[in-house]
């Protein structure tokens, strides 16, 4: 192997507490002047996100070829890269720098379904006796014509859609332009694991598995049971019957457990993967069981769910930490390109930068959704420009997500740094006080606090290797923990309540690491046994050994 092929395929080791930036390519920057972000774009941030951000790797939403009708999760080509974003030549140099800087690239799989256009759904569709007809799943009509069953698209109608040349219906858990896969099918699974060992040889360190649970469906095509809690016309028509057999089968494991064969023949390589219809702990216990250690971690979306309390938080973080397993990698997710940004959910940046604390002082993995780290907030886009197919598909929900997805804001300049064209959805209003570059210059601002949170946290042995202790303390509203290695201890502070908390705790003098408010001086002493917590504050001290 020459030099220069080493150099590019350096192997870089995952650790349990790395910490992920999950990029969506079309809106992070644009380099070639389309409005619409690209792979050199990505390359120019590698320092901001290295450096300046520091974080361990980077996930990519879909780059592939792609007629981009859920932009870019309609793959055409699992083996090219769309043109919109680049090529391979940019996709090579990308991989290399990244590496170069010890940054990490998880690639965002899409197993369940590929575009109509894919050539394998343009033959199977062609005839009934083409080779490829049984790599989807093709029905016969009920005899009225009808589809074979009452299971529904995520994103609108019924999930089949008749094909007139063969008189069949296919299957589309998505959009009916997304034929969903049939994972029984033996050839299927051996295509997916050459593809994915395609981007193995390419260099990249893992691959994140998009919407699994809807893998594999009943084999027998049953109908699912009507949902007695659907409320028609207030919830989401989707809502009207339970998933029962179209998705989150008991074989979903088994094929995991084949992503993790292939994967795990190859060293420092990890999964992580969208099965977020189990959030209890005990099923994502099941995940984990399904490969060897620190292969694979099924996300945990909890944090995007629990009621906002102190007591939520704090019984789903003991309970994970007590199920979880050695070896078993804990995640935390605040938002992505298919959920609310995080200061929008909670309407209010504090309790997005209280959440930053909670995440960043925990052992495990936290995934930082491209601008949480600056405060970023859901843009909101008139019906009539939406453009998400969710959206406009099923309109009256709230369903549609360009509002998380708009351009990063880098700067003050037009279109906030991202591009020198009008982008693809709209820039926030607020990009003016919400950007990369007031932020870094502002030793308060949202940015700062995460920058603060993070070298600490790359430093502190506690935070990477300590137990997990939570405090019972005189306030309910506030959830305090410590975390403790052999020669580090630090502690937690966070009122989850809009009113000032009092607390008292027996730790006498303690050494503040920071506040969320990032108010008070680092390093300075303050007296635990008489403490006030603002407003949805929170503070991380180092204590005494
Ligand atoms: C992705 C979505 C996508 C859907 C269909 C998901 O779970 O995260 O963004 O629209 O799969 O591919």
């Amino acid at each position: 192997m020459s030099l220069k092929t080493l150099k590019t395929k350096k192997e870089l080791k995952w650790s349990a507490n790395d910490i992920v930036y999950q990029i969506y390519p079309r809106s992070f920057k644009d380099t070639t002047g389309n409005g619409i972000g690209d792979l050199q774009g990505i390359i120019e941030k590698l320092d901001y996100l290295h450096k300046i951000l520091k974080v361990d790797a980077i996930w990519l939403c879909p780059i592939y070829k792609s007629p981009m009708k859920d932009f870019g999760y309609d793959i055409a080509d699992y083996c090219q890269i769309d043109p919109l974003f680049g090529n391979f030549k940019l996709f090579d140099n990308l991989v290399k720098k990244a590496h170069g800087r010890g940054l990490k690239i998880l690639m965002d799989f899409v197993p369940n379904h590929t575009s109509d256009q894919h050539p394998w759904f343009i033959e199977s569709r062609s005839a009934l006796k083409n080779p490829k007809r049984d790599w989807y799943i093709w029905q016969k009509p009920k005899p009225d014509g009808s589809p074979p069953n009452n299971w529904l698209s995520r994103f609108g109608g019924s999930a089949w859609t008749f094909d007139p040349k063969t008189k069949q219906y296919y299957l589309h858990s998505f959009l009916p332009c997304q034929p969903d896969l049939n994972w029984r099918n033996p050839q299927v699974q051996k295509e997916m694991r050459k593809i994915l060992e395609f981007w193995l040889v390419k260099g990249v360190d893992g691959f994140r598995l998009d919407a699994l649970y809807h893998i594999i469906k009943d084999d027998k095509f049953r109908d699912n049971p009507i949902n007695p809690r659907y409320i028609p016309g207030h919830d989401d028509p989707y809502r009207q019957f339970l998933n029962v057999y179209d998705r989150g089968r008991p074989a979903t494991l088994e094929i995991l457990n084949k992503f993790c064969g292939v994967i795990g023949q190859h060293k420092n390589k990890f999964l992580v993967s969208e099965v977020f219809y189990q959030t209890k702990v005990a099923e994502l216990k099941t995940y984990y069981k399904l490969c060897q250690a620190g292969l694979h971690a099924p996300f945990n979306f909890n944090f995007i769910r629990l009621p906002w309390s102190a007591w939520a938080y704090r019984s789903f973080l003991d309970n994970y930490e007590e199920n979880l397993s050695e070896g078993d990698c804990p995640n935390y997710v605040l938002g992505n390109h298919d959920r609310s940004r995080v200061a929008s959910r909670l309407e209010s940046r504090k309790k997005a930068r209280l959440l930053a604390m909670l995440v960043f002082t925990l052992k495990g993995m936290p995934f930082i959704y491209y601008g949480e780290e600056i405060g970023m907030s859901n843009v909101p886009v008139k019906n009539n420009e939406q453009l998400d197919p969710w959206g406009k598909n099923v309109p009256g929900f709230g369903l549609g997500r360009d509002a998380y997805r708009t351009p990063m804001q880098w700067s003050a300049q037009k279109y906030a740094g991202f591009s020198k064209t009008k982008p693809w959805l709209p820039v926030a209003r607020n990009y003016l006080f919400f950007n990369v570059k007031k932020e870094l210059a502002d030793k308060k601002s949202f940015l700062s606090l995460y920058r603060n949170l993070i070298s600490f946290r790359k430093k502190s042995k506690a935070i990477l290797e300590g137990n997990y202790y939570p405090l019972n303390i005189r306030s309910q509203n506030v959830f305090a923990y410590v975390r403790e290695s052999e020669t580090e201890k630090v502690l937690v502070l966070l009122n989850f309540a809009s009113k000032t908390q009092k607390i008292s705790l027996p730790f006498a003098m303690a050494e503040l690491v920071c506040n969320t408010f990032l108010s008070r001086k680092k390093g300075q002493k303050i007296n635990l046994n008489k403490l006030y917590l603002k407003a949805f504050e929170g503070y991380l001290f180092k204590l005494k050994k």
